[in-house]
């Protein structure tokens, strides 16, 4: 995969790395994030070091994954956002790219989750090319919905059974982004030479 590295008003995406553990491991070690995700909680740095390595070879084998999202002003990294290819049935769906965000509290109610999903479709849309972008969301994770329909444009297509959880399912078609204003002059992304500039963060 070409190195990623997306620059938004706030906020920079970029690949995540085995140097993310620590912040990532706040993320995934708190009850409060994982309450509608469908994963267990984390109890151990060691089990976060193993998500990030199956992330990165999702990155190697499909090209894309979940990014770090970094807040500019403070340099930390506050979560991630991205696509993933989904290989196994879901939904009566399969091999679709799904759209999904996980941030740390203190970084809730400033609109990060929105403009990081915002970047990642735009990169989905017209860097991919693909035609519709999918996500899911626990039917009581109302941050979560708000966000897809109502701030990001995507269509509720009725309620499925995910393991022990109910959830909506959503999708995007790249004709319905207008929605998003995306700018087809200007581009989100800057080489990875110039990463260093703004995430003191590197591979
Ligand atoms: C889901 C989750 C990402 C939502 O986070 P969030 O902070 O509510 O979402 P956003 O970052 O887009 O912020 C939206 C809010 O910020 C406010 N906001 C503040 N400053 C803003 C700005 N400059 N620009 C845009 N919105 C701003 C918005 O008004 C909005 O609040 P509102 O809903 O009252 O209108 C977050 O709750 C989370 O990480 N949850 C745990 C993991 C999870 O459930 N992931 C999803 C699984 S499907």
């Amino acid at each position: 995969m070409a190195k990623i590295f997306i620059e938004t008003e706030r906020l920079i995406l970029r690949a995540l790395s085995h140097t993310d553990a620590e912040r990532l491991f706040l993320l995934d070690s708190n009850p409060e994030v994982m309450k509608y995700v469908g994963q267990p909680v984390l109890t151990q740095i060691e089990e976060t070091q193993e998500v990030i390595k199956f992330i990165r070879k999702q990155y190697e084998e499909n090209g894309i994954g979940r990014w770090a999202v970094i807040e500019k002003k403070s340099g930390l990294l506050i979560g991630w956002c991205g696509l993933k290819l989904i290989t196994y049935l879901i939904n009566g769906h399969q091999n679709i790219y799904d759209l999904g965000y996980r941030f740390l509290p203190d970084f809730w109610g400033k609109g990060y989750a929105t403009e990081s999903a915002k970047a990642v479709l735009k990169y989905g849309f017209e860097e991919m090319n693909l035609d519709k972008i999918y996500a899911y969301a626990d039917v009581n994770n109302t941050n979560s919905s708000k966000i897809l329909k109502e701030k990001l444009g995507f269509e509720e297509k009725g309620s499925f059974v995910d393991g022990d959880d109910n959830c909506f399912w959503y999708e995007l078609t790249k004709q319905n982004t207008d929605f998003l204003g995306f700018n087809k002059n200007k581009s989100l992304y800057k080489k990875e030479e110039n990463a260093s500039e703004a995430s003191g963060n590197k591979e």
